[in-house]
């Protein structure tokens, strides 16, 4: 279509989120957060015992399940069967069984497939690990961003730490680095930059850096 896509991929909190965000609300796009939905497909799992191996019911499972996102001033906020999820799905115990949930093929193609038609005809910023990729190969901007670990897991830890004081840097700095090498060893489309994709390392960037910097990439496609 004529619409226009931006597909931001990286590494486990790197400020996706935050970037995109900005960039959606500066250009009055849809935000899309392609995580939240995988994180919210765990949390279903973890909550019914769904066993990963018994592919009969992670199909009946993937029935079950209806998401939904409800936009308000550019936060994501998403819904699992009515019910608002959005802290929990933040929380540690999702965190650590996001990625093999992630990882099966069934979970993929459903995920994929819904990611694809909020895609079809909107303006959208959707960011995750295989938008760039699998999602939309052919998006009109891709952006692939990276950070240094150490970075990373501290911004992730100051997020977590104000609403859960018993999670520590260290089991941050873990769990980041667990995603990170399941996220990009896996069979299904791995995390991976697109040959077309833009590096961008915002170790040492501010947000409103990172906002400029893919102002100027899109600005000239608009
Ligand atoms: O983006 P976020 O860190 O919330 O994503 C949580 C997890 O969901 C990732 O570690 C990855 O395992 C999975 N994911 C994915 N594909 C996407 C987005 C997220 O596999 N497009």
């Amino acid at each position: 279509g004529n619409n226009i896509v931006v597909a931001i991929d990286g590494y486990s909190s790197c400020g996706k989120s935050t970037l995109a965000k900005a960039l959606a609300k500066k250009l009055n796009y849809i935000y899309v957060d392609s995580g939240a939905m995988y994180r919210a497909v765990t949390l279903y799992f973890l909550r019914n015992n769904i066993d990963l191996n018994d592919h009969d019911s992670i199909e009946q499972a993937l029935k079950n399940i209806h998401l939904n996102f409800h936009s308000r001033d550019y936060e994501s906020h998403i819904t699992l069967n009515d019910e608002e999820v959005s802290e929990e799905i933040r929380q540690m115990p999702v965190s650590t069984n996001v990625s093999p949930v992630s990882a099966l093929k069934e979970v993929r193609r459903e995920m994929v497939k819904q990611q694809q038609r909020m895609g079809r005809s909107k303006n959208i910023v959707m960011d995750g690990r295989d938008i760039g990729t699998a999602v939309f190969p052919n998006a009109s901007l891709k952006l692939f961003m990276t950070a240094d670990p150490k970075v990373r897991a501290e911004r992730r830890y100051k997020e977590i730490h104000t609403k859960n004081p018993e999670v520590t840097l260290a089991e941050v700095f873990e769990n980041i680095a667990q995603r990170d090498y399941a996220d990009t060893t896996r069979a299904e489309s791995p995390l991976v930059r697109a040959d077309d994709a833009v590096i961008l390392d915002n170790t040492n960037l501010t947000p409103e850096q990172q906002l400029q910097f893919a102002l100027d990439r899109i600005t000239p496609l608009l």
